[in-house]
């Protein structure tokens, strides 16, 4: 599907049919629409088959529900079959974000059903009057087309998707990348460095762990940002087995290392003169004779013992010598990605995810970066109480906490004793765990991977720049 934009008024643009987004029911029209109960509300849509007109509706013509509204139109046009659209944006603004609708509303994931679904729309039109629109819309599709390589990816299984196998992605698309190599650790690696908290984690699957280093590298580079994320392929849970409903979907766990893949990707498509780093944890979390068990003392990278009394609280602890590894490139920004916590999802619902660290500032500008580009986030506090939860007795410090209570922000606060005091300023974690992967749609999602964070944190760089 081509994304074209013209200059030409919409009434002189051919096309098989027209999309029409609006906050209020017009004269035009007015009357098929009214039969239709369409009042122009958010997330609603009308088809008018005789004019070969789709209205969707939104509550204020802001470009996060245009993306939202675009997505919706373009899966009913991909419904109806037809091959070309048009549609008119008035304001230069949301173009980006139109252009992102398109890509997000036709995705799907059928790489496991028999029979595929052939896309019949050949070309988006996009009428606008603005100067800027060919390089607007190619960063959007750049950018869109990052998040869904990740959903396909993530929504891939742990059959097909395994440290290995995700390790090979990762080499095969920094080969294509300008200015990007891949390097990738096996498990003796991981031994000798001392990153036995990482190690622990995947040895106990036939699939052995590796460490994912993504480096981009262009000339021209300002700053350095250092990315991290969980890979983990598969959480069964280990000896700490996770119920059998609960580990329905664990395939995603793997989403904030994907995160990053896909980010580093779009970063060098778009040549930003930014150095970048994407560090992937990939392991499997399984049960076999020699699993870590609850009870066991873990050495990680930088000599910190971790009590382990919970083995399903893994991601921290890959996490805790991949923050290590990553502070030894002397990052500007240091920032992990991870579907941690079940209690970050609890916290702030599905949609968000949940942002920490110990800057304000750093916080801040990323809740503003994430809903401008229309992902929701919050920031959670640590606090010092809450801090003495993750003490233990035996160790320098437990993987759980004590209560139930404040498990985001305890696992997050277990991350910062990984931070040196140098970074602490520099660091933000990121619990994608609710909208990372969801099991019906919302706005312009479909059931599965979302891509999450991606968006924000490339939307981040630009900003670092
Ligand atoms: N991968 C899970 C977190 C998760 C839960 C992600 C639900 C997405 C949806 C993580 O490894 C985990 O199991 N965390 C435990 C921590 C607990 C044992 C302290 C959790 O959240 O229950
Ligand atoms: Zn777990
Ligand atoms: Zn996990």
């Amino acid at each position: 599907m081509k994304i074209k934009n013209s200059c030409e008024n919409i009434k002189n643009i051919n096309a098989d049919c027209e999309i029409i987004i609006t906050d209020n029911v017009s004269k035009k029209d007015k009357r098929d629409l009214k039969l239709l109960n369409f009042d122009g509300g958010s997330e609603e849509i009308a088809f008018l088959p005789h004019l070969n007109k789709i209205y969707v509706g939104v509550d204020e013509k802001s470009a996060n529900e245009v993306r939202i509204a675009t997505a919706i139109a373009i899966k009913k046009v991909k419904q109806i079959g037809y091959k070309s659209v048009k549609i008119e944006c008035e304001n230069e603004e949301h173009l980006g974000a139109m252009a992102e609708g398109l890509k997000f509303g036709i995705y799907e994931f059928d790489k496991y059903k028999s029979t595929k679904s052939k896309l019949k729309i050949k070309e988006v039109i996009i009428s606008t009057k603005s100067k800027k629109a060919s390089n607007v819309l190619e960063e959007a599709v750049i950018i869109s087309s990052a998040v869904n390589f990740a959903k396909d990816i993530v929504n891939s299984i742990p059959q097909d998707i395994n440290p290995q196998t995700l390790a090979e992605i990762a080499e095969k698309e920094a080969k294509g990348l300008v200015d990007t190599t891949c390097e990738v650790y096996d498990e003796k690696y991981l031994q000798n460095e001392g990153m036995n908290a990482f190690y622990a984690v995947g040895r106990a699957s036939v699939n052995q762990p590796r460490l994912i280093h993504l480096t981009y590298k262009p000339k021209n580079a300002t700053k350095k940002l250092v990315l991290v994320g969980k890979g983990l392929t598969y959480d069964s849970g280990g000896l700490s087995l996770k119920p059998s409903d609960s580990m329905v979907t664990m395939k995603l766990d793997k989403s904030g290392g994907v995160a990053v893949l896909a980010i580093i990707k779009a970063i060098a498509k778009l040549k930003l003169p930014i150095e970048v780093h994407s560090i992937i944890g990939a392991a499997e979390n399984m049960v076999a004779g020699n699993s870590f068990k609850p009870d066991d003392v873990l050495v990680a990278k930088n000599g910190t013992t971790i009590e382990v009394r919970n083995t399903d609280a893994e991601g921290r602890l890959v996490l805790a010598d991949c923050l290590c590894y990553a502070q030894d490139l002397k990052p500007d920004v240091l920032i992990d990605i991870a579907t941690l916590t079940g209690a970050c999802v609890v916290a702030l619902g599905e949609y968000t995810f949940g942002v920490m660290g110990n800057s304000s500032r750093l916080k801040h500008s990323m809740v503003l970066t994430a809903n401008r580009c229309g992902e929701l986030s919050s920031s959670l506090p640590f606090n010092n109480f809450l801090k003495k939860h993750i003490d233990s007795d035996i160790a320098d410090v437990c993987n759980i906490g004590k209560s139930r209570y404040g498990g985001a922000i305890t696992a997050g606060m277990f991350l910062d004793r990984f931070i040196k005091k140098e970074n602490k300023d520099k660091w933000l974690h990121l619990d994608i765990a609710g909208p990372a992967y969801q099991e019906s749609e919302w706005g312009y999602n479909q059931i599965g991977a979302t891509g999450a964070s991606v968006k924000s944190i490339i939307e981040f760089a630009k900003k670092m720049i």
